[in-house]
């Protein structure tokens, strides 16, 4: 098969496509021929090798998620058949022709739903979902507000928490287009950090008590931003470092607030947890998907032998929502 090999740590010219053997099914795993996969800002940071580990290493194929049909079963495997069309998360392996995955880590597509939109779901609606209900435990009727909203996980966050009934939703990005987007997508107010102080508008649309919650992918700038903008006993859920991860805290604001400072990361967990969050995915949120309340958000399509400029326009910042590969 066909598949995008990092041949050293670097820019983007170190994707590079060669030809690999199959992959063959073990036991209870299954092998998908994947029609796309979607990029994640964790591929760049892997490509340049500054990714904490569990970390690729030269010689490996990036890709976190994928969507394809059943092409060969494992010894063991009763759920699929050669033909179901699917799309999951993986841990690596997602920028070439096949890859083989354990069965439980499958999901099935619905009806009528396109390769590339399947491919743009799982990283970015499991991280949401992590943050949004796993940690900070939204209520109804709460204000929050996500940063990097035109991000892929910010995307699916805005969806995802109006879903879940959150009161005034607020989001920040850095141009006026992808503020437009964000408010169709149902975000109250985008404020553009480029012009806007985010801690006043805040306050302005809470009445001066600040965000219940806040779902925040700059990391180290916003440190005492975030917790300036945030109510007393409000959350804090850190899913990226995008700005950087050194800041400074003020700990008597702090302390003072008794604000609940926590965060997320999907890679680094065991087979048996992404299992689990697999499977409750299918439970709770692919429904979602099937009523129209969420929607995967596909910016632009690349095929596989041009992932380097995928990767490049990522690095742009020029996506509102996911970037997908196909990989056929
Ligand atoms: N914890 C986890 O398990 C997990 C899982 C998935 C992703 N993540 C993290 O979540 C973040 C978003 O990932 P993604 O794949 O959705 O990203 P993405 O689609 O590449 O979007 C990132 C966007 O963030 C904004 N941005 C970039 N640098 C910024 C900065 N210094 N300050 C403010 N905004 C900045 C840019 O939009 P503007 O034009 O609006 O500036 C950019 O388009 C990343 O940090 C990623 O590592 C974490």
């Amino acid at each position: 098969m066909r598949a995008v090999i990092l041949e050293r740590f670097g820019g983007p010219e170190v994707l590079r496509i060669h030809g690999v053997s199959d992959p063959t099914p073990g036991v209870a795993q299954v092998r998908v021929r994947i029609a796309a996969t979607a990029l994640n800002r964790a591929d760049v940071l892997q490509r340049e090798g500054r990714y904490p580990p569990p970390a690729p290493k030269p010689g490996d194929i990036l890709g976190l998620e994928f969507s394809g049909t059943v092409d060969a079963l494992g010894p063991g495997v009763t759920a699929w058949k050669p033909g179901d069309r699917v799309f999951g998360l993986l841990g690596e392996g997602g920028y070439a022709e096949q890859v083989v995955t354990h069965e439980r880590m499958l999901m099935p597509m619905l009806p009528g739903m396109s390769f590339d939109d399947a491919a743009a779901i799982p990283e970015v609606y499991f991280t949401a979902y992590d943050a949004l209900v796993d940690r900070a435990r939204v209520e109804m009727g709460e204000a929050v507000l996500i940063h990097a909203g035109g991000s892929g996980v910010g995307t699916a966050a805005i969806q995802l928490a109006r879903a879940m009934g959150a009161g005034r939703l607020l989001t920040t990005v850095g141009s006026d287009a992808k503020a437009w987007r964000c408010l169709d997508l149902g975000a109250d107010r985008a404020i553009n950090y480029r012009t806007e102080t985010f801690e006043d508008v805040v306050m302005a649309e809470t009445g001066g008590k600040g965000a219940d919650v806040i779902v925040d992918f700059v990391g180290g700038p916003y440190a005492q931003r975030n917790v300036n903008a945030v109510r007393t006993m409000g959350r804090v859920i850190l899913v990226g470092l995008l700005g950087g991860a050194r800041g400074e805290i003020d700990m008597t604001t702090w302390f003072v607030k008794r604000v609940s400072l926590t965060a997320t990361t999907l890679r680094a967990r065991p087979l048996e947890q992404k299992i689990a969050l697999t499977q409750r995915f299918i439970e709770k949120l692919l429904p979602l998907f099937g009523d129209g309340r969420l929607r995967a958000i596909v910016d632009r399509t690349f095929p596989l032998d041009q992932v380097a400029d995928a990767h490049r326009y990522m690095e742009e910042n020029r996506n509102f929502g996911k970037i997908v590969v196909r990989c056929q």
